[in-house]
């Protein structure tokens, strides 16, 4: 478990994602080319999903949760991390099995006129199994305890954290996780009677979309902000998560 304190860059990110109700993320992934073996980036747009394990849930998810029976967790844990939610079956999450979970992800807040960019690695949750636990150790040993955290640690499930985050999706966002399989040709219609398009999903423990669903939790240990709201005085700040010490170093940089 991670002893030290909130984060020194995160109350100005959340801060300016807020302000401007920016909510969207450039994820880059690399990859090694099929054709040649060279090593390439792969990039698209996610959805923030706020800190790990707390995501923001919406009314209609915590009575979702509360109609199906599933508790929350006990409010134990805080972090630093960066999460958002996936497809098991998207090319992003091999990409971050094979590369290590190398990723940036950048935010360009236009009204303020700033770029966050975070780096780091990133591992999934949600599919069980061996992966499962990798992911789980490496994240929970960047977990905080909350200092006014009721409830005790045998208490908390990550499958319920999970559970909450696909609580958190629309019924129809819910139901993609059951559409035939994300990037294959159209042409190609699957035989398996279970993918559908464009049905709303109530169920949170659908098994097909759950065995879909992921969440990905981004281990941030270098985080860049660019401030360009003034031109005469554009500024570059950069934070650095110490390997041994554990502690955030901060530098400005000349732009
Ligand atoms: C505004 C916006 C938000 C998106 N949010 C997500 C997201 O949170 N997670 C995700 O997997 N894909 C999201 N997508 C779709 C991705 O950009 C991408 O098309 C898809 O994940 C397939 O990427 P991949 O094949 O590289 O894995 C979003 C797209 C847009 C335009």
């Amino acid at each position: 478990m991670s002893s030290s304190t909130t984060a020194p860059w995160r109350t100005p990110l959340e801060s300016t994602l807020t302000t401007h109700s920016t909510t969207s993320f450039t994820l880059s992934t690399a990859t090694l080319d099929p054709k040649t073996n060279l090593p390439v980036p792969r990039s698209r747009t996610c959805e923030f999903r706020g800190f790990f394990p707390t995501p923001p849930l919406h009314p209609s998810a915590l009575q979702a949760l509360s109609a199906q029976n599933v508790p929350l967790n006990p409010a134990i844990y805080e972090s630093d991390l960066l999460s958002f939610t996936t497809d098991a079956r998207m090319e992003k999450t091999a990409q971050l099995r094979e590369s290590g979970g190398a990723v940036e992800a950048v935010f360009w807040v236009k009204g303020a006129m700033v770029q966050w960019r975070v780096r780091g690695c990133a591992f999934a949750i949600g599919g069980g199994g061996e992966e499962e636990g990798a992911a789980r150790e490496r994240i929970m040993g960047r977990l905080r305890r909350m200092g006014e955290a009721t409830g005790e640690d045998k208490d908390w499930d990550w499958e319920r954290v999970v559970t909450a985050y696909f609580a958190n999706m629309s019924p129809v966002m819910r139901g993609s996780f059951t559409a035939p399989p994300p990037g294959q040709p159209r042409s190609q219609v699957p035989a398996d009677p279970n993918y559908k398009m464009g049905q709303p999903l109530e169920d949170l423990n659908d098994p097909v979309a759950r065995a879909n669903f992921r969440v990905v939790v981004i281990l941030p240990d270098e985080v860049e902000r660019l401030d360009l709201s003034d031109y005469a005085n554009v500024t570059r700040r950069r934070w650095t998560l110490g390997s041994e010490s554990g502690e955030w170093v901060e530098e400005e940089l000349w732009p």
